[in-house]
């Protein structure tokens, strides 16, 4: 008899997005013809930066010739990429980088939720709440949780952010060995400051715990006095994995391209107290378990880094700041508190009511698709999530609905 991973039972009812999208297809079935506005998944809308589109050309090109075609590639990445973002993403703000110590991999979703397998079953997990699913999912099905109780899962610590603490959670109280934390936040848009990050680095060194620090909208910061990376913050090389994607920087969603920043001096240990470099377990289990990322998305990647592929990825991202900027201004005017909107996609906006009840009135009354905050963990209930990712044309016309349906 083949049997289950019986962990798999104890995952709760559907996956968010999957859930939104029967919802959705129940409102087109039942409304045919209407419009809907999508500002529920975090997908982006624009093409890919000319730049990027212009290498990805040229790559696929070269493998129509003997003397440039690529097969396998190394499994870490090809070193023009990584030198690239070792020199411009890490020493650029001052945070000592070297391109051994970067791992592209095809999405920050697969290596989120890959990299527990490094770890013993029975260590501590903190994962915050609200929280992107992948960390919690990824935990339950290795079996390093009870069931869930609403919303909750046995076994797990989480970190509860509140507007009390500006959706930042501190370490105070905190018993875990690996704690995953995420800026600026998906949902809430929150940004984390040098301090409240050092907070979480300090705690990590006196504790021998791991922080897997996920960056994927890195990309929306504009403010300079937030830290772009854990690695600005003395001492995070120790204890902090980085994960970084393209997907939101550069459009990539569909193409693919992702990085996880693993410093040599981060340090874990078996059960006798040995330490191992953790770089070498990750290395050992991507060149088993990936292939790498495809040439000519390596090098539609690198082409980011170009001058022309900098303001273009700048100007892609100001785009969405603006719809961002006005979400936030028209949800603020309407009379709700929210977080997120500068320096980040996602603008969180307290409703105050039950999130999923918000979402079908958005849905029915505005014909928007909303995220309930509710999906993101038990502090966001009363919550919604709206994203920047639409068209100008689409977030005006959205957010004139929104109000009037809230009203
Ligand atoms: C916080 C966070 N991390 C990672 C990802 C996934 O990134 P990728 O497309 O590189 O898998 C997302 C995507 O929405 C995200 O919100």
């Amino acid at each position: 008899m083949i049997q289950i991973n019986e962990n798999y039972t104890k995952l709760q009812a559907s996956y968010l997005f999957v859930e939104i999208a029967r919802r959705v297809a129940d409102f087109q079935k039942n409304n045919p013809g209407k419009e809907i506005i999508k500002m529920g998944i975090g997908d982006v809308t624009k093409p890919l930066p000319e730049a990027c589109l212009k290498a990805f050309h040229e790559g696929v090109d070269e493998l129509a010739s003997e003397t440039t075609f690529k097969g396998y590639g190394p499994e870490r990445g090809y070193e023009f990429l990584r030198k690239a973002i070792a020199e411009q993403d890490y020493k650029s703000r001052g945070a000592d980088i070297s391109p051994d110590d970067i791992f592209i991999s095809d999405g920050a979703k697969c290596d989120t939720g890959n990299i527990q397998e490094l770890f013993a079953k029975e260590i501590r997990v903190a994962i915050p709440d609200p929280v992107y699913p992948v960390y919690v999912d990824t935990n339950v099905m290795a079996g390093r949780t009870g069931t869930a109780t609403d919303q909750r899962y046995e076994g797990l610590t989480y970190l509860e952010g509140t507007e009390e603490n500006g959706f930042v959670p501190s370490p105070e109280g905190v018993e875990a060995d690996l704690i995953y934390l995420c800026f600026p936040n998906n949902p809430t848009g929150a940004t984390a400051t040098k301090e409240q990050l050092k907070a979480w680095v300090d705690y990590a060194r006196a504790n021998k715990a791991l922080i897997l620090f996920d960056a994927a909208y890195v990309a929306f910061i504009r403010n300079p006095e937030i830290p772009h990376t854990i690695f600005e913050i003395p001492g995070a090389e120790e204890v902090a994995v980085e994960f970084r994607s393209y997907s939101k920087t550069a459009g990539f969603t569909g193409t693919r391209c992702a990085y996880t920043v693993i410093p040599s001096a981060c340090k874990v240990w078996d059960s006798t107290g040995k330490e191992y470099a953790l770089k070498d377990l990750w290395n050992r289990r991507h060149s088993t378990k990936f292939n790498g990322v495809s040439y000519p998305v390596q090098k539609a990647a690198a082409a980011v880094y170009s001058p022309e592929g900098q303001k273009q990825v700048r100007d892609l991202i100001d785009y969405y700041l603006k719809n961002a900027a006005i979400i936030l201004e028209k949800m603020t005017e309407a009379g709700f508190s929210c977080t997120g909107g500068t320096n980040s996609p996602y603008i969180w906006v307290k409703t105050g009511t039950d999130s999923w009840e918000t979402f079908d009135r958005i849905l029915n009354e505005a014909g928007v698709v909303v995220t309930p905050g509710s999906g993101f963990g038990r502090c966001g209930e009363g919550f919604i999530r709206i994203s920047a990712f639409n068209s100008l044309e689409n977030v005006q016309k959205a957010m004139d609905r929104i109000a009037a349906a809230l009203k």
